[in-house]
């Protein structure tokens, strides 16, 4: 065990570009995540969970044994990946999107091209998701090389019997450089943000929490959201809005008849609001995509799905404005963790087969269940 002499980490916000009001994000300086001691440990937790998404930068070298260390920092008794063996399932809307390292199984290999060898993987081809592949109505042929979509916000989680993960890692080891791209949202506002070509967006759910009225804070605050079992094979028929924050509603769901067996016991039930460990606020946590059901304080359930989604997307829609859109500009080295259970992230933009493009992502099925605004 190293010393438990003072941290040399030093922790700096990112200061929002012009035009943009988000308030999170950190650089962590003087890192060495090969050999962290028990004081960079807390430093590194309080960084987190302070800032939401923190960021070391020329961590190429950086060993999957050492990223899983790290990314179990935030939750040291987890240690299965975060999706479990559920990405099998070959009708998983997440199944083409990611590759397992043999060597560390918590570690998977997401981004785009072929790749000839990578960390005992061979002849590899990566896709970085396209939004067409998941909107209803994508941006046309035309149109799309210079513009983009959010492709999907979302919480990094199972949703179905293991529980979500406390934070994610991601470490850039190769990133094609090209232009920014237009984001839009197409849903009726002129709403659209610059991103650079394949940046991954994050928004604060404190702040989608903080932007609601007092009644839907305290609906917020005492609802309950039911999780469809098996939820990325239940959605796999159905399409996403343009923003990304949800699905159209026209009966695409998979039958439960068509799905894998379902125990019950098995089915998700979280808070509407996760609580910060650290600072107590409460952040407004559900995934867009996945929720069938919500369960009011008084035990009504309310299990109309075009309900369920109008509510969802009423209460989240404004946590996602264009200057509230952290969009990281990757370079190769980046290594940046966030606190799955305090922001909402999307994959941006597309790439050429012949842009290769290599990220490492890392997380674990949280070892507890998450924190409801009662803890
Ligand atoms: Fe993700």
């Amino acid at each position: 065990m190293p010393h438990s002499t003072a941290s040399k980490i030093t922790t700096h916000k990112i200061q929002a570009p012009e035009g943009f009001t988000y308030d999170f994000g950190a650089e962590l300086r003087g890192a060495d995540l090969e050999n962290f001691t028990d004081a960079d440990r807390e430093v590194i937790k309080k960084a987190l969970y302070e800032n939401q998404v923190i960021l070391f930068k020329n961590q190429q070298s950086l060993s999957p044994k050492a990223q899983y260390e790290v990314t179990r920092i935030f939750d040291p008794a987890a240690t299965g990946y975060g999706h479990g063996k559920t990405l099998d399932a070959k009708r998983s809307i997440l199944h083409p999107d990611l590759k397992t390292i043999p060597h560390q199984p918590q570690v998977q290999v997401i981004g785009n091209g072929k790749v000839a060898s990578f960390e005992g993987l061979e002849n590899i081809t990566l896709k970085h998701p396209h939004h067409k592949t998941f909107h209803k109505e994508p941006i046309s042929e035309e149109d799309d090389r210079e513009n983009t979509r959010f492709y999907r916000w979302h919480i990094d989680a199972a949703l179905y019997d293991l529980d979500p993960p406390k934070a994610t890692s991601l470490l850039a080891v190769k990133v094609p450089k090209t232009q920014y791209q237009t984001l839009r949202y197409d849903d009726g506002t002129d709403d659209e943000v610059k991103v650079p070509r394949g940046s991954t967006a994050f928004v604060s759910s404190y702040k989608m929490f903080d932007l609601l009225s007092e009644e839907d804070k305290e609906f917020a605050r005492t609802t309950k959201v039911q999780y469809a079992p098996h939820p990325y094979i239940w959605m796999s028929g159905a399409r996403s809005r343009s923003t990304g924050l949800g699905m159209e509603s026209e009966g695409l769901e998979l039958d439960y008849s068509q799905l894998p067996p379902i125990d019950e016991s098995k089915i998700k039930v979280l808070p509407m609001c996760w609580k910060n460990p650290v600072t107590g606020q409460l952040a407004l946590q559900i995934h867009p995509s996945a929720v069938q059901k919500l369960i009011k304080a008084d035990g009504t359930v309310i299990d109309d799905l075009k309900e369920v989604r109008e509510i969802c997307y009423r209460l989240q829609r404004p946590g996602i404005a264009p200057g509230l859109v952290y969009a990281i500009d990757w370079e190769e080295g980046d290594f940046a963790i966030f606190n799955n259970h305090g922001v909402l992230h999307t994959v941006t933009g597309s790439f050429l087969p012949e842009e290769v493009r290599i990220f490492r992502q890392c997380n674990m099925a949280a070892s507890t269940p998450v924190l409801g605004p009662e803890a």
